[in-house]
């Protein structure tokens, strides 16, 4: 309550891109401030049951936060204190860019969405690693990677690989980002060929460590259902662990907004509420094809605890957040667990 009626008008008055970047700072440097937040949130304490077992790494609870909300690895600390019991860093790429120029970073306040084409802005894997050298224990970390900008299609899965391996002893799993619309061309890796090329890359390289590091894929939510079936066949063929559904969308799903309103933000993905159903509907495709025992992870306009619900009931093993967490606050995550609690038997 305290952060919609006050916290949240208060944020909105300024840039997106630049509150995130103050926000972060407070995030960084003050990461207690989510123990107070969370005692206030009433996280309540995690039975077993609400333990998620998922390849080899034991999850607190289902939810999450998704990638690119803390590109640089800086918030790890603050957020396992708010209570999330997993997070993506990233997207990742070998040598550090700045993204695309601004303004990058719109809110759809009416729709309580965003469009975004931020551009993979990161200080790259030396540095990231660096920050995750001094990562928090018992906090389950995912690597979000990806290409740099400039790299070629056809060399891609060099970067990939590098940014696969420079991580490989600082974070617990893994998500190839093949599905980002703000990278020219980024989203034709989701063809077979070079979908296989790239991922198997990733396993060969795997097949020579000690530990097993899972794989998982994170697709747009786009994709015709053709191209999910092509998807379901590079899953059999390279034996990668799980898939991440959805990314952003390129569409301009159900928004209140006037043509010419709609065209002023010009192109990017869009998150958040007009995403929820079409990225529900995409996992609910997946499981069925995949089987109910094939991990997937919930994301994409997760903005309430129904719509969480919704998700694991579609065949959701994890959720995560990016677009709820901003505009409902950290209060939403107690509520979804919460509602999970309530319905443990299906969940
Ligand atoms: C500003 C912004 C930046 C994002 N950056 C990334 C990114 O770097 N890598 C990635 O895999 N997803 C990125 N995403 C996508 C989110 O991880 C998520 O998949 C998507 O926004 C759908 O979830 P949501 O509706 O809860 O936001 C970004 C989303 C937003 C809004």
């Amino acid at each position: 309550m305290l952060y919609k009626s006050i916290v949240r008008p208060f944020l909105f008055l300024f840039d997106p891109e630049f509150i995130h970047s103050v926000t972060f700072f407070f995030f960084r440097f003050f990461p207690f401030l989510g123990l107070i937040i969370r005692s206030k949130g009433a996280l309540g304490k995690f039975t077993p049951e609400s333990e998620i077992s998922l390849f080899n790494l034991k999850f607190r609870h289902p939810v999450g936060i998704a990638g690119g909300l803390d590109k640089n690895a800086r918030a790890l600390r603050f957020m396992k204190n708010l209570g999330f019991s997993f997070m993506e860093i990233g997207t990742v790429t070998p040598i550090a860019q700045q993204g695309n120029p601004r303004p990058r970073l719109f809110r759809l306040k009416q729709n309580q969405a965003f469009i975004n084409r931020m551009g993979f802005n990161n200080d790259g894997l030396d540095a990231i690693v660096r920050r995750l050298r001094n990562r928090p224990e018992n906090f389950i970390i995912g690597g979000n990677i990806g290409k740099n900008t400039q790299t070629p299609n056809e060399d891609a899965w060099k970067d990939y690989l590098t940014c696969f391996s420079g991580l490989y002893n600082h974070v617990d799993f893994f998500i190839v980002n093949v599905s980002c619309p703000n990278i020219k061309d980024l989203s034709k890796l989701q063809n077979r060929g070079q979908l296989k090329e790239i991922l198997n890359h990733l396993i060969e390289f795997r097949s020579h460590q000690n530990e097993k590091r899972p794989v998982l894929l994170k697709i747009s939510p786009d994709l015709s259902y053709e191209q999910l079936d092509e998807v379901v066949e590079v899953v059999r063929e390279t034996g990668i662990d799980g898939l991440v559904a959805t990314n952003t969308s390129v569409k301009r799903l159900e928004l209140d907004y006037t043509e010419s309103e709609i065209a002023g933000f010009g192109p990017g993905g869009l998150s958040g509420k007009p995403l929820s159903k079409i990225s529900t509907s995409i996992i609910s495709y997946l499981h069925q094809k995949l089987g109910e025992g094939y991990p997937i992870i919930g994301s994409g306009g997760l903005m309430s605890p129904d719509d969480a619900m919704e998700k694991i009931l579609a065949g959701a093993k994890l959720v995560q957040l990016y677009t709820g967490f901003i505009y409902e606050g950290p209060g939403l995550l107690p509520r979804i667990l919460r509602k999970l609690k309530e319905h443990q038997p299906v969940v």
